[in-house]
């Protein structure tokens, strides 16, 4: 009876999964994250891989000094931070790491939440409820879509990287008001990522900030992709067009900063605001103290850095002009991720499992993670990789998608 219960909730969906090419398992990594790995095959053996899929664009999570500090911060501050962060939690280490953070990101204050999830859910939802106006890129983050979704919005989504078309359905949200003259006036957020993060493109920052000043809009971006990556220093969009920032900077502590967490930056206002109203900030246990102070760590380390973030910079570049010379459809990504989109989701399957087998490591993604018929290669590099590593894959990508036809 139990089995036929849960299989109600389950069962059609997996098989939808298992019959759609989208069924998801998880791989065994053996060694820590860093540019050379070890999976557990199939059948039972360890293989050495050249990593191109890897969030740590920086190599962070296995840097000694890093490791080391990290290990101190657990003899100092224990295991876990015993409390959320308006009752017990809140630690030095998390104050310092969110000091740290508004002055990486040159703004006035920070806070922190436990993922970069949990940044987007707590502050769409608390900054927006039912009758607001959201605007948000067509290729926003899961994690967007669900902050947009818990806060009852009205939601417009715009075509992707089309500031045209974010006017138009401003447009059109400013004319669906017209009808609804009794309900209070809305208030309006652009939400954008930064770095789209399956396909590697720039959301246009001073378009963006031209379009919300003239429609009175808060602008939100998602720099998940773009901490530590963009910009001479890889403090993110801003400075790599050097224009003004967004009033609302979400970020990730988990990707080229190498440790857990998600903040959000700006004005001390909002960050008041989201410290009274953020549901993800509020009813949570605060990060472990040694977490946050490894965040802090890093991310000096990458201030102190910046070659990394030149280094990062350089190999992308090496990797796409190899990848061209080949004969491999992309264009010059301005960020760590290199997609190359394959179409069919069984074919994208079968070149990476086939590249797997050649010993790199590049994951295929599908359909819901990405539209239907999109599926890629989505390669991302490390500030760490070779020359000899890239050329090598380079190589290895093209023969295989040409043996995969
Ligand atoms: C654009 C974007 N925003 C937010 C997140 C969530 O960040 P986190 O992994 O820290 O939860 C991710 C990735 O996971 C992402 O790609």
């Amino acid at each position: 009876m139990k089995e036929k219960i849960l299989d109600l909730f389950t069962r059609d969906a997996l098989e939808t999964a298992r019959a759609n090419n989208t069924y998801r398992s998880m791989r065994l990594m053996e060694t820590p994250e860093s540019s050379r790995v070890k999976i557990r095959m199939p059948d039972g053996t360890s293989q050495e891989q050249i990593l191109l899929a890897s969030n740590s664009y920086l190599d962070l999570a296995n840097v000694d000094e890093l490791k080391q500090a990290m290990a101190q911060a657990v003899l100092e501050w224990g295991t876990g931070s015993g409390g959320a962060r308006l009752t017990t939690g809140n630690k030095t280490p998390h104050q310092k790491l969110e000091e740290f953070i508004a002055k990486f990101k040159c703004e006035e204050s920070a806070i922190t939440f436990n993922t970069g999830y949990m940044a987007n859910v707590g502050t769409i939802s608390a900054l927006c409820s039912k009758n607001d106006f959201i605007f948000s890129d067509e290729l926003n983050h899961a994690s967007i879509i669900d902050g947009i979704r818990l806060s009852r919005a009205k939601c417009f989504v715009y075509k992707h990287n089309d500031v045209a078309d974010l006017q138009r359905v401003i447009q059109e949200a400013e004319k669906s008001r017209a009808y609804e003259p009794t309900l209070p006036v809305p208030r309006k957020l652009i939400v954008t990522d930064a770095v789209f993060s399956m396909d590697g493109d720039l959301a246009n920052l001073p378009e963006l900030l031209r379009i919300a000043h003239e429609s009175e809009c808060l602008l939100m971006i998602d720099e998940a992709h773009a901490t530590g990556v963009l910009g001479k220093t890889g403090r993110g969009l801003a400075e790599h067009y050097g224009c003004a920032h967004a009033d609302v900077t979400v970020g990730t502590l988990s990707k080229a900063v190498a440790a857990e967490g998600g903040f959000v930056a700006g004005k001390q206002q909002l960050i008041d605001f989201l410290r009274n109203k953020a549901r993800s900030f509020i009813f949570t246990t605060a990060m472990p103290p040694a977490v946050a102070a490894a965040a802090c760590n890093n991310l000096r380390y990458i201030d102190a850095h910046p070659e990394r973030v030149q280094n990062l910079r350089e190999n992308v570049k090496f990797f796409c002009d190899a990848l061209l010379h080949e004969g491999v459809n992309v264009v010059q990504s301005p960020s760590a991720i290199v997609p190359i989109v394959i179409g069919d989701e069984a074919r994208a399957l079968k070149i990476s499992a086939a590249l797997q087998d050649a010993g790199i490591l590049i994951p295929a993604i599908r359909y819901p993670t990405v539209a239907k018929g999109q599926a890629r290669l989505r390669a991302s590099l490390m500030a760490t990789h070779t020359h000899e590593q890239l050329q090598i894959a380079a190589t290895t990508i093209a023969q295989i998608i040409n043996d995969c036809l």
